[in-house]
C-alpha cells in the first residue's frame, strides 16, 4: 500500500477516531453525536461547515473560489443489531451496531478532509459530504429534497464502501451498472373470512397467496430478457390465527432487484398486474405498497476512469479491479449518481468469512485501510481538480 506519507502520521489518530465511532454507533437521522464530532473536526481544521441538512447531515467545503467542484461522500449511520464483539471498542449503545463500516467510512473521509486542508494542492472545491440515514431510510435522497446540489455545486460526486471479501489493499469497480436497484414492496391481499369448514362460504386469502408467490416467479422467468439480471424474492407471508378459521386477510411482501431502469419499470408493473389478476380471478382484491426503493449505482465511465487511475497510483495496478462483477445489493449513493455523473468504489476490508461479512454481529471495519481510503480520496480529489501535485 502506497499511501500518502503525511496521511500516514495520522493513523493513529484515525484508528482512536474510527473506534470511538464504531462504540457510539447511532440510527438513522439519530448521528448527532457523530454530526457532532464530523462538524467539529471540520471547523478545526478550517473546513466550511453546514449542518442540519436531512436532520443529521454535514456537508464540508474547502474552496480555491473558482474552478470545478468535486463532492466526496460518507455515510454514518449504524444498523439496528446487537454487536457479539468483546474488544475495548465494542457498542455501547444496546441493539445499535456499526455492522456495515459506515464508521470507517466517516474517518476515512475526514482523515481526507484534514490532509487536503492543510496540504492540499488543488484549484476549484472540494464538498465532503457526511450522509445520515443510508441503511434503508432514504438519506441521501432526502439530502438531495432538501437541495444539496441546489445549495451545493457539484461536478461530480464520488463514493466508497467497504467490501469484505476483497482483499485489504485492494479496490474494485466498474463502468455503468454496479449495484442493484431495490424495490420494496407489500401485497395485501383482501379476501372473505369463513369456516375452515365451509370454504365456499369464503375466498381464500392463504390459497389465493400461494399462487401468487408461484405465479411472481413468471416475471423474471417469462417477462424478462433471460440477458438482463433481475430477481423478485417473497420474504414476508403472514396470515391466519387459527386452525379452523379461513382468515379474511393475508399479507406478502418481499423485494425486486436488478441493474436496468427499463426492466425495473417492467418489474414493477407486473408485479402490480400479476397480484391484481391473481386475486380478480378469485374474486378477492389486491393492493400493492411500495416502500423503500432505490435506483441502481450507474457509474459514468469516465469517472470510472478515473477512480481506477487513482487507486492505480495509490495501491498499483494489481491490486484494482476495474471491472467489478455487479452486485445485487443496493446503496442509496445511487440517487447522487441520478443527478450528478460520478463513481463508486469498493474498498477491500480484507478476506475471509465470519467476522468479516457486513451485518454480521462480529463484523469490524479493517483499521489498516484507512489511511489507504483517505489517500484514495485526497489524490481522487487532486486528480479531478487536476493539475494537482501528488507528492
Ligand atoms: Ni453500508
Amino acid at each position: 500500500m502506497a499511501v500518502i506519507t503525511e496521511i500516514e502520521k495520522y493513523k493513529d489518530e484515525l484508528v482512536r477516531l474510527r473506534r470511538d465511532l464504531h462504540a457510539h454507533p447511532e440510527l438513522a437521522y439519530k448521528e448527532k453525536r457523530t454530526a457532532r464530532l464530523v462538524s467539529e473536526l471540520l471547523k478545526s481544521w478550517g473546513v466550511q461547515v453546514d449542518q442540519g441538512i436531512a436532520e443529521t447531515g454535514v456537508v464540508g467545503t474547502l474552496s480555491t473560489g473558482s474552478g470545478p467542484s468535486i463532492a466526496l461522500r460518507a455515510d454514518m449511520d449504524a444498523l439496528p443489531m446487537a454487536e457479539a464483539n468483546t474488544f475495548d471498542h465494542k457498542s455501547q449503545h444496546v441493539g445499535c451496531m456499526h455492522a456495515c463500516g459506515h464508521d470507517g467510512h466517516t474517518a476515512m473521509l475526514l482523515g481526507a478532509a484534514k490532509y487536503l486542508a492543510e496540504h492540499g494542492q488543488y484549484k476549484g472545491t472540494i464538498r465532503f459530504i457526511f450522509q445520515p440515514a443510508e441503511e434503508a431510510a432514504g438519506g441521501a435522497k432526502r439530502m438531495l429534497d432538501e437541495g444539496l446540489f441546489d445549495s451545493f455545486t457539484v461536478d461530480a460526486v464520488f463514493g466508497m464502501h467497504n467490501w469484505p471479501g476483497l482483499a485489504a489493499g485492494s479496490f474494485a469497480t466498474c463502468p455503468g451498472p454496479m449495484m442493484a436497484s431495490l424495490d420494496c414492496f407489500d401485497i395485501h391481499i383482501a379476501g372473505q373470512g369463513t369456516h375452515g369448514a365451509t370454504p365456499q362460504r369464503g375466498i381464500d386469502p392463504i390459497m389465493i397467496s400461494a399462487e401468487l408467490i408461484g405465479a411472481l416467479q413468471t416475471v423474471v422467468s417469462r417477462n424478462i430478457d433471460p440477458n438482463e439480471p433481475a430477481v423478485i424474492s417473497i420474504t414476508k407471508m403472514h396470515a391466519g390465527d387459527a386452525h379452523n378459521v379461513i382468515p379474511a386477510q393475508a399479507h406478502l411482501g418481499g423485494g425486486i432487484r436488478c441493474f436496468n431502469p427499463k426492466i425495473r419499470e417492467i418489474l414493477c408493473r407486473r408485479i402490480v398486474e400479476v397480484a391484481e389478476g391473481v386475486c380478480s380471478a378469485h374474486g378477492a382484491f389486491a393492493e400493492v405498497e411500495f416502500l423503500t426503493q432505490a435506483p441502481a449505482v450507474i457509474n459514468t465511465p469516465e469517472s470510472a476512469e478515473l477512480a481506477c487511475q487513482v487507486a492505480t497510483d495509490i495501491a498499483g495496478g494489481e491490486k484494482v479491479v476495474s471491472n467489478v462483477a455487479p452486485v445485487m445489493v443496493s446503496e442509496d449513493f445511487s440517487y447522487m449518481l441520478e443527478k450528478k455523473p460520478g463513481c463508486f468504489m469498493f474498498i477491500g476490508n480484507g478476506e475471509g468469512e465470519g467476522g468479516c461479512s457486513i451485518h454480521n454481529p462480529n463484523y469490524d471495519f479493517n483499521d489498516d485501510v484507512l489511511t489507504l481510503g483517505s489517500s484514495y480520496w485526497v489524490k481522487l480529489a487532486e486528480s479531478f481538480l487536476s493539475e494537482a501535485v501528488v507528492d
